[in-house]
């Protein structure tokens, strides 16, 4: 098939479905409803600090709220890389034929995140947790990606962003011991992002084919550097104080908590598996998914 015309059919394909099935978290989510009592925000074994000595040590109105703040600390998180996506679709969206199902479902795209936002916004003000922020490093190559970036780095990025959020929200959703608010957010969310990895796997294959030798090789570097921000700022240190533990001490328990380094390397094996198999995993790059924590050296 020629590649123009499969590009279209599958956006046409996007944005049937995005008409079917696409939620307005501020009229479908009861924002006002009280939080069920006693119930995790998050499987308590998917919390950083699961099995540890300091877990051990946690009451179990403690282990809850941990995962209350885990929570907010990954919609900060969501709600960061949503930004540097939409301007990334706007960029994008910006030479692309207006006319083309392609082009109108990038800006379809941003519609969604648009949305997410606000429904992660409505979360983190529903759980009465502070917003996460990225620290200045971060936040300064997250400004400096979704201004540049292009090409198969952009699309890398996305996937790898919106395939470990998603991993953790199809566990939540399925699990109705969890809270109710935190699953009808994932619910909503997981339906919707579920056209967006459609959408970027497609596109990234396309760019990849399309690439130089050069280019490549700058795309597993930025592509490494992604995964290792996005681990990393999961869970923000200063959730842990919010049940008494000093953040560097609680981030030194998770980077050698063995469970939560298998949830990490869970939540992102299957976006792993889908880069490594287009040779977007290699040279000083993998270096950095190992750092990360989600590849062995
Ligand atoms: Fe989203
Ligand atoms: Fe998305």
């Amino acid at each position: 098939m020629d590649s123009g015309f499969a590009r279209e059919a599958v956006a046409t394909r996007l944005l049937t479905a995005s008409v079917r099935t696409s939620y307005d978290p501020t009229v479908e989510i009861d924002w006002t409803a009280p939080h069920r009592p006693g119930a995790y925000w998050l499987p308590p074994e998917r919390s950083s600090l699961y099995g540890t000595g300091i877990w051990e040590r946690l009451s179990e109105e403690q282990r809850i709220e941990l995962t209350k703040h885990e929570v907010a600390s990954a919609a900060s998180a969501g709600i960061w890389f949503e930004t540097i996506l939409m301007q990334l679709l706007i960029r994008h969206y910006y030479d692309a034929d207006p006319t083309s199902r392609h082009a109108q479902y990038a800006l379809t795209e941003v519609a969604d995140e648009c949305r997410h936002s606000i429904m992660f916004g409505r979360l983190i003000e529903a759980t009465g947790c502070p917003v996460y922020r990225a620290d200045p490093v971060d936040h300064l190559l997250g400004r400096w990606l979704k201004t540049t970036a292009t090409g198969p780095q952009m699309y890398a990025a996305i996937l790898i962003a919106e395939e470990i959020l998603d991993a953790f929200q199809r566990e939540i959703m399925a699990d109705d011991s969890l809270q109710p608010l935190i699953r009808m957010v994932s619910r909503i969310h997981v339906v919707e992002e579920a056209r967006h990895v459609r959408f970027a796997r497609d596109e990234l294959t396309r760019q990849v084919e399309a690439a130089g030798p050069l280019a490549l090789g700058y795309a597993r570097l930025v592509i490494g550097r992604a995964a290792y921000s996005i681990t990393r700022r999961l869970v923000h240190p200063r959730a842990y104080a919010a049940v008494g533990i000093p953040p560097a001490a609680g981030r030194a328990a998770a980077r050698a908590n063995p469970h939560w380094r298998a949830t990490l390397r869970w939540s992102a094996q299957r976006v792993l598996d889908h880069l490594a198999g287009l040779g977007l995993v290699s040279g000083p790059g993998r270096l950095l998914w190992a750092r990360a924590g989600l590849l062995d050296r």
